[in-house]
């Protein structure tokens, strides 16, 4: 089996996550380019696999690649899939798909339109806990889910802004700690209960990074399909990065995660689930260390022509559930799906 050619655009924080994916899947894949507008990021990533580097992303368009790794500020995810897509390149972009609803619906038509593969990065429901939970809530172990929550509270200090040109703005992030952080604690909870949303009711705020114009908090209700309701809360002014907890409550029991362990009760028995992978996480243990797991699986969608599991319509869906908070915020109405997307700045709310 030949490998796949594969290029990175993006050598920043994200991008240790991958040299350890690509190490691990080194007899899939093959690093031959890596991408970045900063060269020395680029030159430095590139060292580690002997391959050519550019700060030229039109670079890579004609020189064979099968599949190309985007992990970009927020705003440049779509424009660069739809150029690598229409040159017959596979993508698989780091979250969130877009930055608006409609640049997601136009990398989807492209993805239609040219035959490729796009896949949206959501790693943190590529694990053990995340696939047996689901196995059980699927097989009716928990009954009826009444309600969800899940909890983020995260630290992120002046320095994580001040120190990027894109973090912080509403026009290259595209929002703060719900289109960063919280996204895949939503993603999770969409993911479990395999459903969609009917209305969402949420409110944004900046209590404290005076320095940036998107919020640092967030709350909201989500009603499912399912008649699942669901609660969020997500900041990121808390004083550390305590993990993350989301809960599902069914019928017959209560199942959850905190941060990437499983957990799950039922009449007087509690359950731990865990990964194997926990204690060597290669970044900041949220990031967990699955990313080689959705890598893999990409990959083997391409090379045995199968569908992608998170793709791009997963990716729009999550992406819809955030935006659809920041519309209900700055309108201060309840918003049901499907709804027009906005650009939220024009709304005149923060920043
Ligand atoms: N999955 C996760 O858990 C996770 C965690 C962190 C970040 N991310 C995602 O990864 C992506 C990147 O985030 P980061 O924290 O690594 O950001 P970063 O700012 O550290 O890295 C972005 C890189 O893109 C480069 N870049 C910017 N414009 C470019 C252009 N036009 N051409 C080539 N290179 C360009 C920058 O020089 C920088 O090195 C984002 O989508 C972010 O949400 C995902």
């Amino acid at each position: 089996m030949n490998k796949l050619r594969i290029a990175i655009v993006g050598c920043g924080r994200i991008s240790i996550c991958y040299e350890d994916a690509f190490k691990k899947l080194s007899d899939q894949a093959e690093l031959v380019y890596a991408i970045d507008k900063d060269l020395e990021k680029a030159q430095r990533f590139a060292a580690t696999f002997h391959c050519r580097y550019s700060d030229n992303f039109d670079t890579i368009l004609d020189k064979g690649i099968d599949v190309v790794h985007l992990c970009l500020p927020h705003y440049l995810h779509p424009v660069m899939a739809v150029k690598a897509m229409k040159a017959g390149i596979h993508v698989l972009t780091e979250k969130p798909i877009a930055i608006s609803l409609q640049d997601a619906d136009e990398m989807i038509r492209v993805q239609k339109e040219t035959g490729r593969k796009l896949g949206v990065i959501f790693q943190t429901r590529y694990t053990n806990s995340v696939e047996q939970l689901k196995k059980m809530y699927q097989e009716g172990v928990f009954g009826r889910v009444s309600s969800a929550r899940s909890i983020l509270t995260w630290h992120r200090p002046q320095d994580y802004y001040v120190n990027s040109d894109w973090k912080g703005s509403w026009d290259k992030e595209g929002g703060g700690v719900l289109i960063d952080q919280a996204i895949h604690s939503i993603d999770r909870v969409r993911y479990l209960l395999g459903c969609d949303a009917e209305w969402i009711d949420g409110s944004i705020h900046n209590y404290y990074h005076d320095f940036i114009h998107v919020e640092d908090s967030a709350n909201a209700a989500i009603q499912f399909e399912n008649g699942c309701i669901y609660n969020l809360y997500a900041c990121n002014l808390y004083g550390a990065d305590s993990p993350i907890t989301i809960e599902f409550i069914g019928e017959k029991g209560r199942f959850g995660l905190i941060q990437d362990m499983g957990f799950y009760e039922l009449e007087d028995s509690y359950h731990e689930i865990r990964n194997t992978y926990e204690e060597i996480t290669v970044g900041p243990s949220y990031w967990g260390s699955s990313h080689h797991i959705q890598l893999k699986d990409f990959y083997d969608s391409i090379l045995y022509d199968q569908p992608v599991k998170t793709d791009g319509l997963e990716g729009r869906k999550t992406l819809e559930l955030i935006k659809g908070i920041y519309l209900s915020s700055a309108t201060g109405k309840r918003i049901y799906l499907p709804f027009e997307d906005v650009n939220y700045r024009d709304l005149n709310q923060i920043g």
